[in-house]
């Protein structure tokens, strides 16, 4: 099969297509044969350089860590699916490997695919919608009449963040670029905030919850504006050293853990008209460094998918 890898940290140029051997399917997995896979914040992140705190890459490595596609067979002890069941999921914490044709992934974490969603739609809500889900749902317990500030709505995650947050009934405020305003109102902004003009910690006052997928200073800065009791639910790092200067509220990095219950969440709530598919860019696999570039510039509209297979 062909995937996009990469043999050594550096920039987008690094990723280059090349023939892989297929993947099998041990004990308790599915070979899936790639429709779509999504293109990630932290893709790039892998690709630049060693993290601090994880274990070093194998090389070569394949990035993407959800992705939606066609059942191609069944490893030993696996009674939920068939071959040719469509379906999407979100590949466990520490396995990377959607940017290819195929893949293999226990089959515990897929969940399956609706007609009503294509296969780039799927991809482009698994991973988002799983971490939105569980910032605004199960940490913040985000609920109606609920002042809460999104910061990064126009990102995958905060495409989804919106929208939920719209849906439970919460007062939405949202951080992002004028260019963003239509669509941040679209996904239910009840406020926009353009953050290249406007101190969002002087404008948005008294919030029960931000949701912050930016982090550094903007993390720094969200402390302003929530009231006391208020939480502050993070997915991207503050500032190296940073010690919050409030004990009355609560600041919560979530454990974003992949599993299926949340994929039918996500679904759940597809079905319901309350939450759409994001803005989507679609490019081919031999388009990743393109890919990488976009993302890497940290002013993605919604997202970027991989469209594998027609
Ligand atoms: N498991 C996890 O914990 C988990 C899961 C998913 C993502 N993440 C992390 O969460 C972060 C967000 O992920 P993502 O996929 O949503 O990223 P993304 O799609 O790349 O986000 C891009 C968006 O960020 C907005 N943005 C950039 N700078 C901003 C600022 N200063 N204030 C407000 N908005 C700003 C841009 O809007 P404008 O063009 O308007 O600036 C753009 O739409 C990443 O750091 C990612 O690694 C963590």
């Amino acid at each position: 099969m062909r995937a996009v890898l990469f043999d050594d940290h550096g920039g987008p140029e690094v990723l280059r297509l090349d023939t892989v051997v297929d993947p099998v399917a041990g004990p308790g997995e599915i070979v899936v044969d790639i429709h779509a896979a999504s293109v990630n914040a932290a893709d790039s992140k892998v690709r630049a350089a060693p993290r601090r705190g994880e274990p070093g890459l194998d090389f070569p490595h394949i990035l993407g860590r959800d992705f939606s596609g066609v059942v191609r067979s069944l490893g030993q002890g696996v009674t939920d699916f068939a071959p040719g069941d469509a379906v999407f999921a979100v590949i466990q914490r520490g396995r990377e490997g959607g940017y290819a044709e195929a893949i293999s992934i226990a089959a515990a974490l897929a969940a399956r695919k609706p007609d009503s969603l294509s296969h780039v739609e799927a991809a482009a809500l698994s991973l988002t919608g799983l971490t939105a889900l569980v910032a605004l749902e199960d940490e913040a317990r985000l609920g109606a009449g609920q002042r809460v500030l999104i910061h990064g709505g126009a990102g995958g995650v905060g495409s989804f963040a919106v929208q939920y947050a719209r849906h439970v009934g919460a007062y939405v405020m949202v951080t992002g670029r004028a260019v963003n305003h239509d669509y941040l109102r679209a996904l239910g902004a009840d406020e926009t905030i353009d953050y290249t003009k406007q101190n969002f910690a002087l404008v948005a006052k008294g919030c029960d919850v931000v949701f912050d997928t930016i982090g550094g200073e903007v993390h720094a800065r969200s402390f302003a504006v929530l009231k006391p009791g208020g939480r502050l639910i993070h997915i991207a790092p503050g500032p190296k050293d940073f010690t919050p200067s409030r004990d009355d509220v609560t600041v919560t990095r979530p454990h974003v853990g992949r599993d299926r219950a949340h994929l039918e969440r996500v679904l759940e709530l597809v079905a319901e008209g309350a939450v759409k598919p994001p803005e989507i860019k679609i490019l081919p696999l031999s388009e990743a460094a393109q890919a990488h570039e976009l993302s890497q510039a940290g002013h993605v509209r919604g997202k970027i998918v991989f469209q594998v297979r027609p």
